[in-house]
Order: C-alpha cells, then sequence, then structure tokens
C-alpha cells in the first residue's frame, strides 16, 4: 500500500495576483526597493490596519530592530514583554544596549499574562512589547491603561495576527510603533518580509532612515546615525500586494481551519486545544496549537515524533526567553521561573496549519492524533 503525501507544517497559497505582478516587476525591470510596489504595499497595508504610515523592511524580526532603536531605547533602558516568544523580541531589546524584562504567559490563551506587567516596571522601564500570539491577541486595554499610566512606549508585535482585531480595532493598530512578518507563514506573505507601522510622521521617517542606512537625506553617503539595508524588494511586496487583496479570504480560510480542527479533536484525552473566543477577539488560528495535559505519559517532543513518522508536519511551541542559552550566558533572567511558559514550552506543538491545508489533510492529521492519545 502507498503511503499517504506527507502533510507540511505550512504551504502558502499563491494562486491570485501574485504572478502577474511579479511578471510586472520583471517585464518593468523594477526589482529593487525603489520600485512602485513598495510604496504601494506600505500604503495599502496601513491603511488596512487603520494607521497612517507603513514602513516596508525586510523581515519581522529587524522591523522589532528598527521599531527599539526609532524609540530611542538604549543602554539603562528595560523593554517588558513575554518570555513566551520568539528570539527576534529580545534579541532587538539586547541589541539595542536595553533589558528585556519578562512576565509569564496565560496559561490558556498563551499571551503574555497582563496582570503581571505593573509587578516588573522599574524607573528604568522605558516600554511595552506586547506580542499577539498564534492568532488571539493580548488583552490590550489594560496594558495600554498601563503604559499610559506609567508614561510607557508600547511597541506592538502583531506578526501573527495579521487581519485580526482586538474589541473590533485592528490589531497593529495599537502601538505606537507595530510591526508585522511576512513570512510564509502568515495571513500575509511576501516570502521574507515585514512592515512597521505607526500613526507618528516623526517615528516612521527614523523608521525609514534606519531602514536605509540612515543616509543623508541633503548628503548622500554621509551619515550622522548608523542604519541597516533592511530594505523590502519591489518583488517582495508585489507579492504583498496581491496577498492583501485576498486578506479577508485567508482569514477566513485559517478561522474554518481551526473550527474544523477544533470539531474534531474536542472531548479527545489529555489535549488543551486553542481558545476559539475571548471577550476581545475571535481566534484567526495562525497555528493550530495543542497543548498536552499532565497525565499524558510523553511530552512534545515525543509527539512530534510520533507524528513526523506518520508524515505529519509538526513544530514545538517558542522556547522561553528565561531559558535561552544565549541570554543566560549575558547574565540575564538569574534565577527567574515562569511556570506557564516552562509549562507550554514541553507540552505544546502545532500541527499542519498552513494556507492551502485540504479538508482530507486536516481529517488525517486529527485522526492521527487521536490515535497517539489513545
Ligand atoms: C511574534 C513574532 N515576532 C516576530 C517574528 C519574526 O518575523 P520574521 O520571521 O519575519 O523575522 C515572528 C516570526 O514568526 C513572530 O512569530
Amino acid at each position: 500500500m502507498t503511503r499517504p503525501a506527507p502533510i507540511p507544517v505550512n504551504e502558502p497559497l499563491l494562486d491570485g495576483n501574485e504572478e502577474k505582478y511579479l511578471v510586472e516587476c520583471i517585464r518593468t525591470g523594477w526589482i529593487s526597493s525603489e520600485g512602485p510596489f513598495v510604496a504601494r504595499f506600505e500604503e495599502q497595508f496601513a491603511a488596512r490596519v487603520g494607521r497612517k504610515h507603513g514602513v516596508a523592511v525586510a523581515n519581522g524580526s529587524v522591523a522589532l530592530d528598527a521599531a527599539v532603536v526609532a524609540l530611542g531605547i538604549g543602554a539603562g533602558d528595560e523593554v517588558i514583554m513575554p518570555t513566551s516568544t520568539i528570539i527576534s523580541c529580545a534579541a532587538a531589546v539586547v541589541r539595542a544596549g536595553a533589558k528585556p524584562v519578562l512576565v509569564d504567559c496565560d496559561a490558556d490563551t498563551w499571551n503574555m499574562d497582563v496582570g503581571a506587567i505593573e509587578s516588573r516596571i522599574t524607573p528604568r522601564t522605558r516600554a511595552v512589547m506586547p506580542v499577539h500570539i498564534f492568532g488571539l491577541p493580548v488583552d490590550m486595554d489594560p496594558l495600554l491603561a498601563l503604559a499610559r499610566k506609567h508614561g510607557l512606549k508600547v511597541i506592538e508585535d502583531a506578526a501573527e495576527v495579521i487581519g485580526q482585531t482586538y474589541r473590533s480595532r485592528p490589531c497593529g493598530s495599537l502601538g505606537d510603533l507595530s510591526t508585522f512578518s511576512f513570512y510564509p507563514n502568515k495571513h500575509v506573505t511576501t516570502g521574507e518580509g515585514g512592515m512597521i507601522v505607526t500613526d507618528d510622521a516623526v517615528l516612521a521617517e527614523k523608521c525609514r532612515s534606519l531602514r536605509n542606512l540612515c543616509f543623508k537625506p541633503e548628503q548622500r553617503f554621509v551619515h550622522d546615525e548608523l542604519g541597516w539595508n533592511f530594505r523590502l524588494s519591489n518583488l517582495q511586496a508585489a507579492l504583498g500586494v496581491a496577498q492583501l487583496e485576498r486578506l479577508d479570504e485567508s482569514v477566513a480560510i485559517k478561522r474554518r481551519m481551526g473550527e474544523r480542527y477544533t470539531a474534531l479533536l474536542r472531548g479527545a484525552r489529555g489535549l488543551q486545544l486553542p481558545v476559539a473566543r475571548t471577550p476581545y477577539a475571535e481566534n484567526i488560528y495562525w497555528v493550530y496549537g495543542l497543548v498536552l495535559e499532565d497525565d499524558v505519559s510523553f511530552d512534545a517532543r515525543e509527539a512530534m515524533a510520533r507524528l513526523a513518522r506518520l508524515g505529519i508536519g509538526t513544530r514545538p511551541f517558542f522556547w522561553p526567553m528565561h531559558e535561552q542559552p544565549v541570554l543566560r550566558r549575558m547574565g540575564l533572567f538569574e534565577g527567574e521561573r515562569y511556570p506557564a511558559a516552562e509549562r507550554i514550552a514541553r507540552r505544546g506543538f502545532y500541527i499542519p496549519s498552513g494556507m492551502a491545508l485540504t479538508d482530507e489533510q486536516i481529517e488525517r492529521t486529527a485522526a492521527a492524533i487521536k490515535e497517539l492519545l489513545r
């Protein structure tokens, strides 16, 4: 009997205007960041998330680097963030010479525990970096109230929630600077890419300058500050414009995927499923995460290995920042413990969640998971 084809953890859908716009780039010769799709993508993306300015960059990680530096965060400053996140968040703060200060995550939503933020504020705190995890937003109103009360900037990492809203406001409209990623597993992909959005013209200009080596506008090749080449190419932006045209459809596809998985897996022994809705949002399932309950005799690593043998792609949850060897070697987070994040890092993983996933693949994945837990 032939084995069914493996199910990749992610596969993008590129069957809209992507090819047409790419051909346009090639025919016109506009392939660099100077091409017209870049400004078009910036304007349309910013408008979609209700912001005045969009600054397209090379990926979602450098978007955070530029955001931190644009806000003037540096040596002696502290930025509060979840421990359960991608390294890009802590790396941006550390590279700027500042210190990441951590909070645990909520055991149900896997998002930063907003109630834990205030006790972490010190006279050195300059900003909070909420990170919306796996398609469900952080509870932003109390976080924004705290930021206002303590005069803190908000860097909103909205990489995983393109098309999501928080109490009907677009995710990405809630930070002083908000950032996105367009890696192929995102609801909008450009292959590699990212965006910083803001309503503040001065901050937007600062980000534009940082993205482009901080060339002095009036004297090219003269620099008052150090920037990077974080530019997005016209080819990438062309993909972005086409992807943005279908964002509503993409969100609907992911919601359908999430609902289907939940219907199939509800009641399975030993599994914590993603929260479908909170008082402030309905999950858009950037990825469909699972956490093994404590009475399951194996951990996420073992579950992923067993699923891999059945041809089912998975990825682990984030490994917490306070357990990162590279950060610990810098003397950070000595003796700190965050039990909820430690637990989901060991017992959490996500299953195939791409835009191109078929019903048959969803059903096969769910059946394999149920079999694993029998
Ligand atoms: C929350 C979050 N922030 C930042 C990033 C980094 O984005 P990129 O991979 O485009 O650098 C990711 C990537 O998936 C992410 O999930």
